[in-house]
Protein backbone atom coordinates (compact mmCIF):
# COMPACT_ATOMS: atom_id res chain seq x y z
CA UNK A 1 0.00 0.00 0.00
CA UNK A 2 1.38 3.43 -1.03
CA UNK A 3 1.66 5.73 2.03
CA UNK A 4 -0.10 8.24 3.57
CA UNK A 5 1.06 11.61 4.54
CA UNK A 6 -0.89 14.89 5.62
CA UNK A 7 0.97 18.48 5.77
CA UNK A 8 0.07 21.51 7.42
CA UNK A 9 1.80 23.81 4.85
CA UNK A 10 2.49 27.98 5.78
CA UNK A 11 3.38 30.71 3.36
CA UNK A 12 4.13 34.70 4.28
CA UNK A 13 6.91 35.48 1.10
CA UNK A 14 5.58 38.13 -0.03
CA UNK A 15 1.80 39.91 0.04
CA UNK A 16 -0.31 36.82 0.98
CA UNK A 17 -0.88 34.83 3.82
CA UNK A 18 -1.37 31.40 3.67
CA UNK A 19 -2.31 28.18 5.66
CA UNK A 20 -3.12 25.13 3.69
CA UNK A 21 -3.69 21.08 4.64
CA UNK A 22 -2.57 18.80 1.56
CA UNK A 23 -2.52 14.74 2.29
CA UNK A 24 -0.96 12.54 -0.41
CA UNK A 25 -2.47 8.84 -0.75
CA UNK A 26 -2.66 6.59 -3.40
CA UNK A 27 -0.07 8.71 -5.04
CA UNK A 28 -2.14 11.69 -5.53
CA UNK A 29 -2.00 14.53 -3.86
CA UNK A 30 -5.32 16.49 -2.57
CA UNK A 31 -5.78 19.74 -0.76
CA UNK A 32 -8.12 19.18 2.58
CA UNK A 33 -8.64 23.12 2.89
CA UNK A 34 -6.61 26.17 1.61
CA UNK A 35 -6.94 29.64 3.04
CA UNK A 36 -4.89 32.54 1.74
CA UNK A 37 -5.54 36.25 3.11
CA UNK A 38 -4.37 38.92 0.55
CA UNK A 39 -2.96 42.37 1.94
CA UNK A 40 -3.54 44.43 -2.12
CA UNK A 41 -5.47 46.79 -0.27
CA UNK A 42 -2.99 47.26 2.63
CA UNK A 43 -0.02 48.21 0.29
CA UNK A 44 -2.29 49.82 -2.43
CA UNK A 45 -1.40 53.45 -1.56
CA UNK A 46 2.03 52.79 -1.87
CA UNK A 47 2.11 51.72 -5.24
CA UNK A 48 4.19 47.71 -4.11
CA UNK A 49 4.16 45.99 -1.40
CA UNK A 50 5.51 48.01 1.78
CA UNK A 51 7.75 45.23 3.78
CA UNK A 52 7.28 46.40 7.34
CA UNK A 53 3.39 46.84 6.32
CA UNK A 54 3.84 43.62 5.05
CA UNK A 55 5.49 41.79 7.80
CA UNK A 56 3.18 42.82 10.13
CA UNK A 57 0.40 42.03 8.52
CA UNK A 58 1.76 38.32 8.16
CA UNK A 59 2.06 37.67 12.29
CA UNK A 60 -1.64 39.08 12.42
CA UNK A 61 -3.12 37.15 10.03
CA UNK A 62 -0.83 33.71 10.16
CA UNK A 63 -2.07 31.97 13.62
CA UNK A 64 -6.06 32.70 11.75
CA UNK A 65 -4.79 30.90 8.33
CA UNK A 66 -4.21 28.21 10.92
CA UNK A 67 -7.13 27.91 12.30
CA UNK A 68 -9.21 28.10 9.49
CA UNK A 69 -7.61 25.66 7.64
CA UNK A 70 -7.87 23.07 10.90
CA UNK A 71 -11.16 23.68 11.42
CA UNK A 72 -12.35 23.66 7.79
CA UNK A 73 -10.92 19.95 7.86
CA UNK A 74 -11.76 18.98 11.42
CA UNK A 75 -8.19 17.57 11.94
CA UNK A 76 -6.44 18.12 15.24
CA UNK A 77 -2.58 19.35 14.84
CA UNK A 78 -1.46 15.83 15.94
CA UNK A 79 -2.88 14.67 12.69
CA UNK A 80 -0.42 16.17 10.53
CA UNK A 81 2.68 14.08 9.84
CA UNK A 82 4.93 17.37 9.67
CA UNK A 83 4.64 21.45 9.18
CA UNK A 84 6.32 22.87 6.04
CA UNK A 85 6.60 26.74 5.32
CA UNK A 86 7.95 29.25 3.23
CA UNK A 87 11.34 29.14 4.52
CA UNK A 88 12.80 31.87 1.27
CA UNK A 89 13.33 33.72 -1.01
CA UNK A 90 11.31 37.12 -0.06
CA UNK A 91 10.83 39.86 2.21
CA UNK A 92 12.44 39.01 4.86
CA UNK A 93 9.84 40.20 7.53
CA UNK A 94 7.10 38.49 6.44
CA UNK A 95 8.93 34.73 5.46
CA UNK A 96 10.25 35.35 9.42
CA UNK A 97 6.73 35.60 10.78
CA UNK A 98 5.96 32.70 8.82
CA UNK A 99 8.98 30.36 9.82
CA UNK A 100 8.59 31.58 13.93
CA UNK A 101 5.15 30.63 13.79
CA UNK A 102 5.91 26.86 12.01
CA UNK A 103 8.89 26.53 14.68
CA UNK A 104 6.35 27.19 17.52
CA UNK A 105 3.76 24.97 15.91
CA UNK A 106 6.60 22.15 15.17
CA UNK A 107 7.66 21.97 18.87
CA UNK A 108 4.74 22.23 20.68
CA UNK A 109 2.65 19.33 18.82
CA UNK A 110 5.74 17.72 18.16
CA UNK A 111 5.80 17.89 14.43
CA UNK A 112 8.96 17.58 11.91
CA UNK A 113 9.36 20.85 10.34
CA UNK A 114 10.45 21.20 6.63
CA UNK A 115 11.85 24.49 5.02
CA UNK A 116 10.30 25.16 1.16
CA UNK A 117 11.87 27.46 -1.36
CA UNK A 118 8.88 29.29 -2.62
CA UNK A 119 10.02 28.93 -6.12
CA UNK A 120 10.05 25.07 -5.39
CA UNK A 121 6.36 25.56 -4.04
CA UNK A 122 5.60 26.81 -7.65
CA UNK A 123 7.70 24.74 -9.45
CA UNK A 124 6.15 21.75 -8.08
CA UNK A 125 2.83 22.30 -8.19
CA UNK A 126 1.84 20.58 -11.20
CA UNK A 127 2.43 17.58 -10.05
CA UNK A 128 -0.03 18.28 -7.25
CA UNK A 129 -2.34 19.69 -10.36
CA UNK A 130 -1.63 17.23 -13.16
CA UNK A 131 0.70 14.51 -11.06
CA UNK A 132 3.25 15.61 -13.75
CA UNK A 133 6.90 13.10 -14.30
CA UNK A 134 9.98 14.35 -13.82
CA UNK A 135 11.53 16.37 -16.07
CA UNK A 136 9.60 18.74 -17.24
CA UNK A 137 9.79 22.66 -18.52
CA UNK A 138 8.70 25.34 -16.12
CA UNK A 139 8.54 29.11 -17.01
CA UNK A 140 7.23 31.19 -13.43
CA UNK A 141 6.08 34.34 -14.61
CA UNK A 142 4.69 36.59 -12.00
CA UNK A 143 4.74 39.85 -10.59
CA UNK A 144 8.05 39.03 -8.49
CA UNK A 145 9.24 36.17 -10.49
CA UNK A 146 10.11 35.21 -14.19
CA UNK A 147 12.54 32.08 -14.54
CA UNK A 148 12.79 28.58 -16.92
CA UNK A 149 13.38 26.09 -14.89
CA UNK A 150 14.21 22.22 -15.78
CA UNK A 151 12.62 20.54 -13.17
CA UNK A 152 14.17 17.12 -12.42
CA UNK A 153 13.03 16.26 -8.92
CA UNK A 154 11.48 17.95 -5.89
CA UNK A 155 15.15 19.07 -5.18
CA UNK A 156 16.82 19.25 -8.55
CA UNK A 157 16.40 22.18 -10.65
CA UNK A 158 18.10 23.74 -13.28
CA UNK A 159 18.09 27.59 -14.12
CA UNK A 160 18.18 28.35 -17.86
CA UNK A 161 17.41 31.81 -17.79
CA UNK A 162 15.74 34.43 -15.59
CA UNK A 163 14.96 37.96 -15.69
CA UNK A 164 17.74 40.55 -15.06
CA UNK A 165 15.55 43.20 -13.75
CA UNK A 166 12.11 43.51 -13.29
CA UNK A 167 9.23 40.61 -13.32
CA UNK A 168 7.08 40.97 -15.97
CA UNK A 169 3.87 41.42 -13.60
CA UNK A 170 5.60 44.18 -12.14
CA UNK A 171 5.91 46.15 -15.90
CA UNK A 172 2.28 45.19 -16.59
CA UNK A 173 1.35 46.86 -13.16
CA UNK A 174 3.93 50.23 -13.80
CA UNK A 175 2.22 50.11 -17.48
CA UNK A 176 -1.53 50.28 -15.89
CA UNK A 177 -0.37 53.66 -13.34
CA UNK A 178 1.57 55.09 -16.25
CA UNK A 179 -1.73 55.05 -17.70
CA UNK A 180 -4.01 55.44 -15.15
CA UNK A 181 -5.91 51.94 -14.97
CA UNK A 182 -6.09 50.40 -11.72
CA UNK A 183 -4.57 47.70 -9.90
CA UNK A 184 -3.21 45.34 -10.09
CA UNK A 185 -2.23 46.63 -13.82
CA UNK A 186 -1.99 42.76 -15.61
CA UNK A 187 -5.92 42.25 -16.11
CA UNK A 188 -6.57 45.68 -16.71
CA UNK A 189 -4.20 46.30 -19.78
CA UNK A 190 -5.25 42.84 -21.33
CA UNK A 191 -8.26 44.14 -21.29
CA UNK A 192 -7.60 47.49 -22.70
CA UNK A 193 -5.00 46.07 -25.82
CA UNK A 194 -8.13 43.85 -26.49
CA UNK A 195 -9.13 47.09 -28.65
CA UNK A 196 -5.58 48.68 -29.56
CA UNK A 197 -3.48 48.26 -32.35
CA UNK A 198 -0.24 46.42 -31.67
CA UNK A 199 1.66 47.99 -34.37
CA UNK A 200 1.29 51.83 -33.69
CA UNK A 201 3.82 52.27 -31.25
CA UNK A 202 7.15 50.24 -32.42
CA UNK A 203 8.17 49.14 -28.76
CA UNK A 204 11.51 47.28 -28.27
CA UNK A 205 11.80 43.23 -27.59
CA UNK A 206 14.76 43.29 -25.12
CA UNK A 207 17.37 41.17 -24.91
CA UNK A 208 16.15 39.17 -28.21
CA UNK A 209 19.36 39.90 -29.94
CA UNK A 210 21.47 37.92 -27.57
CA UNK A 211 21.69 34.04 -27.34
CA UNK A 212 20.18 32.41 -24.15
CA UNK A 213 17.04 32.88 -21.88
CA UNK A 214 17.64 35.86 -20.01
CA UNK A 215 14.86 38.34 -20.16
CA UNK A 216 14.39 42.23 -19.32
CA UNK A 217 11.59 44.08 -18.73
CA UNK A 218 12.84 47.41 -17.07
CA UNK A 219 13.58 48.98 -20.85
CA UNK A 220 9.80 48.12 -21.64
CA UNK A 221 8.47 50.43 -19.08
CA UNK A 222 10.88 53.23 -19.80
CA UNK A 223 9.46 52.85 -23.68
CA UNK A 224 5.99 52.97 -22.08
CA UNK A 225 6.66 56.19 -20.52
CA UNK A 226 8.57 57.87 -23.40
CA UNK A 227 6.18 57.05 -25.92
CA UNK A 228 3.02 58.05 -23.32
CA UNK A 229 4.71 61.43 -23.09
CA UNK A 230 4.89 61.57 -26.47
CA UNK A 231 0.92 61.84 -27.12
CA UNK A 232 0.54 63.80 -24.39
CA UNK A 233 2.99 66.39 -25.96
CA UNK A 234 1.63 66.11 -29.09
CA UNK A 235 -2.03 66.06 -28.34
CA UNK A 236 -2.41 67.13 -24.49
CA UNK A 237 -3.86 63.63 -23.31
CA UNK A 238 -4.61 60.67 -23.89
CA UNK A 239 -8.03 59.32 -25.72
CA UNK A 240 -9.60 55.84 -24.98
CA UNK A 241 -7.85 54.67 -28.41
CA UNK A 242 -4.37 56.01 -27.05
CA UNK A 243 -4.31 53.78 -23.81
CA UNK A 244 -5.43 50.82 -25.96
CA UNK A 245 -2.71 51.14 -28.76
CA UNK A 246 -0.05 51.61 -25.97
CA UNK A 247 -1.56 48.68 -23.99
CA UNK A 248 -1.93 46.00 -27.05
CA UNK A 249 2.17 47.10 -27.97
CA UNK A 250 3.04 46.63 -24.70
CA UNK A 251 1.57 43.33 -24.47
CA UNK A 252 2.87 42.47 -27.87
CA UNK A 253 6.30 43.13 -26.88
CA UNK A 254 5.91 40.97 -23.48
CA UNK A 255 4.28 38.00 -25.39
CA UNK A 256 7.00 38.23 -28.57
CA UNK A 257 9.80 37.63 -26.13
CA UNK A 258 8.19 35.19 -23.74
CA UNK A 259 7.10 33.58 -26.56
CA UNK A 260 10.60 33.83 -28.33
CA UNK A 261 12.35 32.87 -25.13
CA UNK A 262 10.36 29.94 -24.14
CA UNK A 263 11.48 28.64 -27.92
CA UNK A 264 15.19 28.72 -27.18
CA UNK A 265 13.92 26.75 -23.09
CA UNK A 266 12.16 24.33 -25.04
CA UNK A 267 15.37 23.12 -27.48
CA UNK A 268 17.49 23.39 -23.84
CA UNK A 269 14.94 20.74 -22.45
CA UNK A 270 14.48 18.92 -25.53
CA UNK A 271 18.24 18.34 -25.53
CA UNK A 272 17.96 16.86 -21.69
CA UNK A 273 15.72 14.21 -23.37
CA UNK A 274 12.38 13.93 -21.59
CA UNK A 275 10.56 10.99 -22.80
CA UNK A 276 7.47 12.82 -21.86
CA UNK A 277 7.99 16.43 -22.84
CA UNK A 278 5.83 18.96 -20.93
CA UNK A 279 5.98 22.69 -20.46
CA UNK A 280 4.22 23.69 -17.48
CA UNK A 281 3.60 27.59 -16.65
CA UNK A 282 2.91 29.33 -13.81
CA UNK A 283 2.47 32.42 -12.24
CA UNK A 284 -0.28 35.84 -12.15
CA UNK A 285 0.74 36.58 -15.63
CA UNK A 286 0.10 33.13 -16.92
CA UNK A 287 -3.53 34.25 -17.19
CA UNK A 288 -2.63 36.34 -20.11
CA UNK A 289 -4.52 35.24 -23.00
CA UNK A 290 -1.83 36.57 -25.51
CA UNK A 291 0.90 35.81 -23.47
CA UNK A 292 -0.57 31.76 -23.40
CA UNK A 293 -1.51 31.86 -27.03
CA UNK A 294 1.84 32.51 -27.77
CA UNK A 295 3.26 29.81 -25.53
CA UNK A 296 0.69 27.49 -26.56
CA UNK A 297 1.85 27.64 -30.17
CA UNK A 298 5.62 27.15 -29.14
CA UNK A 299 4.53 23.68 -27.58
CA UNK A 300 2.47 23.02 -30.42
CA UNK A 301 5.56 23.62 -32.77
CA UNK A 302 7.52 21.34 -30.49
CA UNK A 303 4.97 18.52 -29.94
CA UNK A 304 5.08 19.41 -26.33
CA UNK A 305 2.09 18.85 -24.00
CA UNK A 306 1.18 22.58 -22.57
CA UNK A 307 -0.12 22.82 -18.90
CA UNK A 308 -0.77 25.62 -16.43
CA UNK A 309 -2.49 24.95 -12.96
CA UNK A 310 -5.55 26.90 -12.24
CA UNK A 311 -4.73 30.40 -11.42
CA UNK A 312 -5.95 30.06 -7.31
CA UNK A 313 -3.01 27.68 -7.47
CA UNK A 314 -0.75 29.55 -9.82
CA UNK A 315 -0.72 32.47 -7.96
CA UNK A 316 0.77 32.59 -4.17
CA UNK A 317 -1.14 29.66 -1.99
CA UNK A 318 -0.10 27.59 1.01
CA UNK A 319 -0.99 24.24 -0.87
CA UNK A 320 1.86 24.57 -3.13
CA UNK A 321 4.10 24.93 0.03
CA UNK A 322 2.03 22.06 1.95
CA UNK A 323 3.20 19.85 -1.29
CA UNK A 324 6.75 21.20 -1.73
CA UNK A 325 6.34 19.69 1.71
CA UNK A 326 5.14 16.42 0.91
CA UNK A 327 7.82 16.12 -1.95
CA UNK A 328 10.42 16.71 1.04
CA UNK A 329 9.38 14.50 3.74
CA UNK A 330 9.84 11.10 0.74
CA UNK A 331 13.16 12.37 0.25
CA UNK A 332 13.49 12.47 4.67
CA UNK A 333 14.76 16.00 3.82
CA UNK A 334 13.99 17.78 7.10
CA UNK A 335 15.06 20.65 8.96
CA UNK A 336 15.97 21.29 12.50
CA UNK A 337 14.62 24.14 14.99
CA UNK A 338 17.62 26.32 13.38
CA UNK A 339 16.21 26.48 9.94
CA UNK A 340 16.58 29.92 8.65
CA UNK A 341 14.39 32.60 6.97
CA UNK A 342 16.40 33.73 3.50
CA UNK A 343 16.06 36.75 1.78
CA UNK A 344 17.23 34.88 -1.25
CA UNK A 345 17.82 31.62 -1.79
CA UNK A 346 17.82 30.36 -5.84
CA UNK A 347 16.81 27.22 -6.76
CA UNK A 348 19.39 26.08 -9.20
CA UNK A 349 22.16 26.43 -6.40
CA UNK A 350 24.87 26.03 -9.77
CA UNK A 351 23.41 29.27 -11.84
CA UNK A 352 24.78 32.63 -11.32
CA UNK A 353 22.91 34.67 -9.41
CA UNK A 354 20.45 36.79 -10.87
CA UNK A 355 20.34 40.66 -10.57
CA UNK A 356 17.49 42.96 -9.13
CA UNK A 357 15.05 42.47 -6.68
CA UNK A 358 11.64 44.15 -7.29
CA UNK A 359 8.75 45.75 -5.62
CA UNK A 360 7.59 42.34 -4.40
CA UNK A 361 11.01 40.84 -3.15
CA UNK A 362 14.21 39.15 -4.51
CA UNK A 363 13.68 36.77 -7.43
CA UNK A 364 16.17 34.30 -7.04
O1 LIG B 1 1.53 35.20 -9.23
P1 LIG B 1 0.98 36.49 -8.75
O2 LIG B 1 -0.36 36.52 -8.12
O3 LIG B 1 1.89 37.04 -7.73
C1 LIG B 1 2.88 37.62 -7.25
O4 LIG B 1 3.82 37.90 -7.99
O5 LIG B 1 2.76 37.77 -6.02
O6 LIG B 1 1.04 37.50 -9.96
C2 LIG B 1 0.49 38.79 -9.86
C3 LIG B 1 0.90 39.52 -11.11
C4 LIG B 1 0.51 40.99 -11.07
O7 LIG B 1 1.62 41.75 -11.43
C5 LIG B 1 -0.61 41.06 -12.10
O8 LIG B 1 -0.68 42.31 -12.76
C6 LIG B 1 -0.21 39.97 -13.07
O9 LIG B 1 0.27 38.93 -12.26
N1 LIG B 1 -1.36 39.51 -13.86
C7 LIG B 1 -1.43 39.63 -15.21
C8 LIG B 1 -2.71 39.16 -15.58
N2 LIG B 1 -3.37 38.75 -14.44
C9 LIG B 1 -2.51 38.97 -13.40
N3 LIG B 1 -0.55 40.10 -16.08
C10 LIG B 1 -0.92 40.11 -17.38
N4 LIG B 1 -2.13 39.70 -17.82
C11 LIG B 1 -3.06 39.22 -16.95
N5 LIG B 1 -4.24 38.83 -17.39
ZN1 LIG C 1 5.20 33.52 -5.76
Amino acid sequence: MSETITILGLESSCDDTAAAIVRLSDDRGEILASSVHGQTALHAEFGGVVPEIAARAHVEKIDLCVEEVLSATGLPLSAMDAVAVTAGPGLIGGVLAGVMCAKGIAAGAGLPLIGVNHLAGHALTPRLTDGLPFPYLMLLVSGGHCQFLIVDGPDDFTRLGGTIDDAPGEAFDKTARLLGLPQPGGPEVERAAKAGDPARFAFPRPLLDRPGCDLSFSGLKTALLRARDAVVAEKGGLTTGDRADLCAGFQAAIADVLTEKSRRAIAAYLGHGPSDPVFAVAGGVAANGAIRAGLETVCHESGLRFTAPPLALCTDNAAMIAWAGIERFRLGLFDGSDLVARPRWPLDRTAPALLGAGKKGAKA
